[in-house]
């Protein structure tokens, strides 16, 4: 971290003396105030629930400019990632901070491949969930159970530990998710298979049965592809910063990644492509376009508590820029499934612009994210829409990893504990039972 040339001094009107607080710059991005000395200094917390101005952590991973709309991964803009690159090298950036070459490619793509099958025994663990159960409640019990197959990988300390389980995580997540979806369905689980691309795999262990070949669609594997990409990370979000934090106790990184999981899981974060696809559904079903208007005054409504879906980010106050790829992304994949009459595709875009030229969301900088399209090319796939948020969760794994390890490795790197402003009640003694 460099420090900045000023420095931040913190004043008090009654007269307690002020404090000097060191300054640090990024290479781009607002400087952050280090207060982590005020405590001891003063006595006093900062108070920032849902760390509106707290930076948790330094990270060279990934940068987000909100106002812009931009996204680097390790410095590259992910509209270039999404066009030039595939998801393996992005894993491979994330991971190890370079794109790789040729050869690097083909050892990384060879070693993740060789490790997609699980071991056998998680189907009978599986075989205990409910066949109706929601995929992401599986996936937080499939991927914490990892911890449970994979015992020579669980130490976080141990970097060939942290190397191992990075692969096996990457590798086993799309035969793990495919696997709930096959157990839901009442089909037989289909093995990884060898010759195929990473996006490739997942859709034939998918939607391939023991009766027939699936031959992969290439527009639907690209599409798979850049939906992978645009998912594999997004700097310190709620499930990140959930990773973690359980991983800072020096617990296993699966258990750390199930714990990102769960917490990507709920609709105003990893839910929302879930829930952005109902909601569209449901305003299908009550009329389509000819009821976009009434939508929307319930949304504008705050007593109704009905969000657009899809839209706003805490982050970006600009257009998210994995939503206009995946916008490309809907329209190449409807085309190339004849779908290009989707009513729910023409609902969508019938809601961004209404959106986009009213004053609520104008005022309020509220533009679609990456959900808002990204339900409409999964469904067109043929993924169910309970399975959306593990899809997510499947690509997002890469980034949790990258967090993980490079939190382990930071020097600065504690036990995360953050403190609370005490609101409850003060000391009492526990009355007898009869006077309470
Ligand atoms: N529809 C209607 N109003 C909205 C929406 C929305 N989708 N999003 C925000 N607003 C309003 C809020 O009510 C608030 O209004 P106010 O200032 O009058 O009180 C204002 O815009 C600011 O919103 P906050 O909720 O304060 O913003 P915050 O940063 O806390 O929340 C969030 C961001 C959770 C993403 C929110 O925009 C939301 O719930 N969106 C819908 C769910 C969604 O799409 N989530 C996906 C996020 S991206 C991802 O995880 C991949």
């Amino acid at each position: 971290m460099k420090l900045a040339d000023n420095k931040a001094t913190l004043s008090f009107s009654n007269g307690s003396p002020s404090v000097e607080l060191p300054v640090y710059q990024g290479n781009v991005g607002p400087d952050v105030v280090d207060i982590r000395k005020l405590y001891a200094q003063t006595g006093m917390f900062t108070y920032d629930p849902g760390f509106l101005s707290t930076a948790a952590c330094q990270s060279a991973i990934t940068y987000i400019d909100g106002d812009k709309g931009e996204l680097l991964y390790r410095g590259y803009p992910i509209e270039q990632l999404a066009t030039q690159c595939d998801y393996l090298d992005t894993c491979h950036l994330l991971l190890y901070g370079n794109l790789p070459n040729a050869e690097a490619k083909a050892k990384f793509t060879k070693t993740v491949t060789y490790h997609t099958m699980v071991n056998e025994q998680m189907q009978f663990f599986l075989r205990g969930f409910r066949r109706d159960a929601h995929p992401m409640a599986i996936m937080t019990g499939l991927v914490g159970a990892m911890s449970a197959f994979y015992h020579d990988s669980t130490d976080i300390n141990n970097p060939e530990h942290r190397e191992i389980s990075a692969i096996r995580l990457i590798a086993k997540m799309p035969t793990l998710v495919a696997m709930a979806y096959k157990y839901s369905a009442g089909q037989p689980y289909v093995y990884p298979r060898n010759d195929l691309s990473y996006a490739g795999n997942f859709l034939h262990m998918m939607f391939a049965t023991p009766c027939e070949e699936y031959k992969v669609n290439p527009v639907i594997e690209r599409a798979l592809d850049r939906i992978f990409i645009l998912h594999a990370d997004h700097e310190q979000n709620a499930s990140t910063s959930t990773v973690r934090l359980c991983g800072s106790s020096g617990t296993n990184p699966f258990a750390a990644i199930a714990a990102g999981v769960a917490c990507l899981w709920g609709p105003a974060h990893g839910g929302a492509n879930e829930a952005c696809l109902t909601m569209l559904e449901d305003i299908q079903r009550m009329g389509g376009i000819s009821k976009v208007g009434e939508f929307m005054n319930q949304v504008k409504d705050k007593s109704s508590n009905v969000k657009l879906m899809g839209f706003g980010h805490r982050v970006y106050k600009n257009y998210d820029p994995r939503a206009k790829l995946m916008q490309e992304t809907c329209k190449e994949v409807l085309t190339a499934l004849g779908l290009e009459n989707d009513p729910l595709f023409k609902l969508a875009m019938s809601l961004e612009k209404i959106a986009l030229e009213d004053d609520y969301f104008v005022q309020r900088k509220l533009y679609p994210n990456v959900d808002f399209y990204s339900g409409i090319v999964q469904r067109a796939i043929g993924i169910p829409v309970s399975l959306f948020t593990a899809i997510f969760a499947l690509a997002r794994t890469v980034g949790w990893i990258a967090q993980l390890n490079e939190m382990i490795g930071d020097p600065e790197y504690k036990i995360g504990r953050p403190r609370q402003l005490f609101t409850g009640s003060v000391k009492r003694d526990v009355p007898p039972v009869g006077a309470r």
